[in-house]
């Protein structure tokens, strides 16, 4: 008797439990259906890749804000071969008048990979709302591109910021960069709000994904400011960096003493240059007006620009006490 009211009672349960899936669902609401399969990262030969012709040619070309109201541009590019000149020529377009600014050149070492020769150069007291061109890489080959610097800082002031973050450079990645390019309601600037190449994904965070993905942004990054925030991609701290490879290796095929000991060699060396500045590749390549805004870090500062008031802080900021 007790068994047969137990069952009834689990049946009311499951057919009441199925009523309830029913009733929660939700339906379609879109038409999208999203590939179960990840997006898998651009070849290297992709064309969103290329190199610019010409010898060193300037290239990784982006813009970002450069002061705190709007009115400055800090201009960054990459020169393969060598330093070359570190020369920003800029003009509005409604002047024959030309401007010059110098800027710094720098270059950074990741465990086997040295980076091109890193061009940062700010230009300042632009007039507001105006479209400026500028020209980079003076001397050998010279490429110009253009920018439009936004209106006076003000409560009215119209603007339209895209909001991009963990772009990558998958298939997937040039699909999201064109919505956004072809969306009709244009954006001016992007806020980009953390995790960049996913070049750390790589082997020995293989920094050549970092020039390719700064090659493949460049098509709107050097035309319209990207405003830098990092993620966890960007830390590249990594004080082990060939120890994780090389010690399984001499495990599984069980290497004779003399493996062992170059080995326990490389991972001494290993320990000793590990990779221990986080975001040494980020904050190399992305210059920010951190000091504009009276920061004390590239991670964290803030800007105005047209009607925004925008506070920009990595989840990797300090948070302690007066920090
Ligand atoms: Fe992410």
């Amino acid at each position: 008797m007790f068994s047969k009211w137990v069952f009834c009672g689990f049946v009311y349960f499951l057919l009441g439990f199925l009523n309830l899936v029913e009733f929660c669902s939700g339906g379609i609401t879109s038409s999208y259906v999203r590939n179960d399969d990840l997006s898998l990262d651009m070849p290297l030969d992709s064309d969103v890749f290329r190199v610019p012709p010409g010898y060193n040619a300037p290239q990784q070309v982006h813009i970002t804000q450069g002061d705190h109201e709007g009115r400055g541009v800090i201009i960054s590019w990459i020169t393969p071969d060598e330093p070359g000149s570190n020369t920003v020529v800029y003009w509005a377009e409604d002047s024959k008048l030309k401007g010059s600014a110098n800027g710094v050149v720098l270059t950074y070492k990741y465990f086997n990979y040295t980076s091109g020769y890193i061009h940062h150069c700010k230009i300042k007291n632009l007039k507001f709302d105006t479209k400026y061109y500028y020209e980079v890489g003076i001397g050998n080959t010279t490429r110009q591109f253009w920018f439009i610097t936004p209106p006076k800082v003000g409560p009215d002031a119209p603007y339209t910021f895209g909001l991009i973050g963990d772009l990558g450079q998958t298939h997937d990645s040039n699909r999201t960069l064109t919505h956004y390019e072809s969306n009709p309601v244009k954006g001016q600037t992007v806020l980009f709000v953390g995790d960049l190449s996913y070049a750390d994904d790589y082997p020995f965070h293989d920094n050549t994904r970092w020039d390719t993905w700064s090659r493949f942004i460049e098509r709107n990054a050097a035309h319209q400011p990207w405003i830098w925030t990092a993620g966890n991609h960007e830390l590249d701290f990594d004080p082990e960096i060939v120890l994780s490879l090389c010690l399984p290796y001499s495990i599984k095929k069980r290497v004779d003493l003399i493996s062992v000991i170059s080995v326990l060699i490389i991972t001494v060396v290993t320990l000793l240059q590990g990779e221990t500045k986080p975001f040494k590749p980020y904050t190399s390549r992305f210059f920010v007006p951190f000091r504009a805004s009276e920061s004390t870090s590239p991670l964290w500062y803030s800007i105005k620009r047209a009607s925004a008031y925008v506070i920009i802080l990595s989840s990797y900021s300090a948070y302690g006490k007066n920090s």
